[in-house]
């Protein structure tokens, strides 16, 4: 089961709000549902949220019953900006919202009705390919993966946060489909729990071992020698290898730089923006306050007490130990490695 298909013209998504206690889908016939849906985490993850917007800009083709070719590129150009706000950090949704556009603006599509058809079997690939780069990521990252390792993994970065099998969970699942034995930690991932509800949930279908953990718990294990990798997944990656990341990623890289412990971010290269040269140009999402004082409708202070929420961090560079992608383990220096990776050839000076 996917988390992101197309099921009898409209946007079938697993709900990831209702996850850890039920598994329920919701269907989506607009994009303004789907551009809600990624704002308000009923779909979440950086690829997922990118398919999601792709099956989105189908939706809004239908909506628009235009047979005017004009008007029609102009109506998904707008709403191509509307789901491109939704969310601002995960690069993959404005990845995959351009890529239909290229469509859009394609001028071998002359009619309004083979552009529809077409936007279709393109959101189609754009979902297929992230299961099938996933899986490559997969095979890459599991070689790193030893007998008795204890990995440390930050977020929801599987089946759940893509179309299906997952990043950074994706490397863990292949080590595990191979016979590796070994520990997973999750970090809770305060304040929506992604690693305590979503991965949790994902590692137990597995039959996987593992223990949640708080947060805070990372430095203490790291300093025991309990833990050997740590794997976390990456929103946006700029151009020198910079990683925005769930809030918390770039502490725990910090604490395993400072225990010798590698560090490795998981990605497709869809997640790779070479426009940025330093993580400091990538927009990071300030979430509602109340996310803080009241998880999940629980008050756990008084609601005028004043709290911040920023939703991810920047992980620089230098801590990490090398970002596995679907072309390979991109390994230091980042800047002419990974456009090395995703142009085949060097940077431009
Ligand atoms: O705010 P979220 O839950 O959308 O954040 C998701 C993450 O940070 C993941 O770790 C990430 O998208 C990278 S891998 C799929």
């Amino acid at each position: 089961m996917r988390s992101v298909e197309w099921q009898e013209n409209a946007l079938s998504l697993i709900d990831q709000r209702e996850l850890p206690w039920q598994l329920t889908r919701i269907s989506l016939t607009t994009y303004e549902e789907t551009a809600a849906a990624i704002t308000n985490m009923a779909v979440r993850g950086a690829p997922a949220i990118g398919a999601a917007a792709a099956f989105g800009m189908v939706l809004a083709a239908n909506q628009f019953d235009t047979t005017d070719i004009t008007t029609l590129r102009q109506q998904l150009t707008d709403a191509g900006s509307h789901l491109k706000q939704s969310r601002p950090t995960a690069v993959n949704l404005m990845w995959a919202v351009d890529r239909m556009l290229k469509l859009v603006d394609d001028p071998a599509f002359d009619d309004a009705d083979s552009l529809r058809k077409m936007l279709l079997v393109e959101a189609q690939h754009i979902a297929d390919e992230d299961v099938v780069t996933n899986k490559t990521m997969g095979k890459h990252g599991a070689a790193l993966i030893r007998d008795g390792d204890t990995i440390l993994h930050h977020c929801n970065t599987g089946a759940l946060a893509t179309v299906d099998y997952g990043t950074a969970l994706g490397v863990i699942r292949t080590a595990h489909e191979q016979g590796t034995q070994f520990h997973v930690l999750l970090d809770e991932t305060r304040p929506r729990l992604q690693g305590a509800r979503l991965s949790a949930w994902e590692l137990m279908q597995l039959g996987a071992s593992f223990d949640i953990i708080p947060d805070t718990a990372a430095g203490h294990y790291m300093s025991r020698g309990e833990i050997t990798l740590v794997l976390f997944g990456a929103d946006r990656i700029a151009a020198n290898g910079d990683v925005a990341n769930k809030i918390g990623s770039y502490q725990i890289a910090v604490l395993a730089r400072e225990n010798g412990i590698p560090c490795y971010s998981v990605a497709p290269t869809s997640t790779v923006d070479l426009s940025l040269a330093t993580g400091a140009e990538i927009p990071i999402e300030e979430r509602d306050p109340d996310e803080v004082r009241a998880p999940f409708g629980n008050p756990i202070v008084p609601d005028d007490y004043p709290a911040r929420n920023p939703a991810f961090d920047v992980t620089p560079h230098r801590y990490l130990s090398g970002i596995i992608t679907e072309k390979g383990i991109v390994l230091p220096p980042f800047d002419e490695n990974l456009s090395r990776a995703i142009l085949g050839k060097e940077p431009d000076a």
